[in-house]
């Protein structure tokens, strides 16, 4: 009996990676206690379409993000060396809406802990570029 929940347990788990719409990834990645003070930051920069064409050019330049997310913004899936979670699809919609701006940038700043998902702020972008990639992060969604 113990072998059978071991076995399922196992591939319930492969399952959960293999399937893209894994609805772990919704699970909010800012703790608990940060979480709400992070809910309150809104993006400073407006969404026009030069901003976010300067986020497009930190996205695919300086902060590499493209690497990790590749181009279309679905994460490459496949990266060797990756700790275990995959890159996020920026063009998963419900994902898009289960975020808010402010976690988005707390990630930028902290990271995803104990994922390769680094922080940038301050040490690649400054906060008003961070500001600025994620209005190309949100271009991805389709609203
Ligand atoms: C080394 C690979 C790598 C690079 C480079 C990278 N990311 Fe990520 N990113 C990841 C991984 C892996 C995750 C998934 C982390 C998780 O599931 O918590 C992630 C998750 C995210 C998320 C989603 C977090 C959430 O709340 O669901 C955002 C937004 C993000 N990255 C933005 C960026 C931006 C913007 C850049 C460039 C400044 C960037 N990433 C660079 C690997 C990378």
């Amino acid at each position: 009996m113990k072998r059978v929940g071991q076995a399922m347990a196992i591939g319930l788990v492969m399952c959960g990676m293999a399937w893209a719409a894994d609805p772990s990834v919704l699970k909010p990645r800012v703790p608990a206690d940060q979480i709400e003070e992070a809910k309150s930051w809104e993006n400073p920069v407006l969404s026009t379409p030069e901003n976010v064409e300067i986020g497009k050019n930190i996205f695919h330049g300086k902060a590499f993000c493209v690497t990790c997310h590749g181009k279309d913004g679905k994460g490459l899936g496949n990266i060797p060396g990756l700790r275990g979670k995959l890159p996020r699809n920026f063009t998963d919609n419900t994902w898009q809406a289960a975020r808010t701006d402010g976690e988005l940038f707390w990630i930028l700043k902290n990271g995803s802990p104990g994922t390769d998902m680094a922080s940038f702020v301050p040490l690649v972008l400054t906060e008003e570029e961070a500001w600025h990639v994620l209005l190309y992060v949100r271009s991805f969604g389709n609203p």
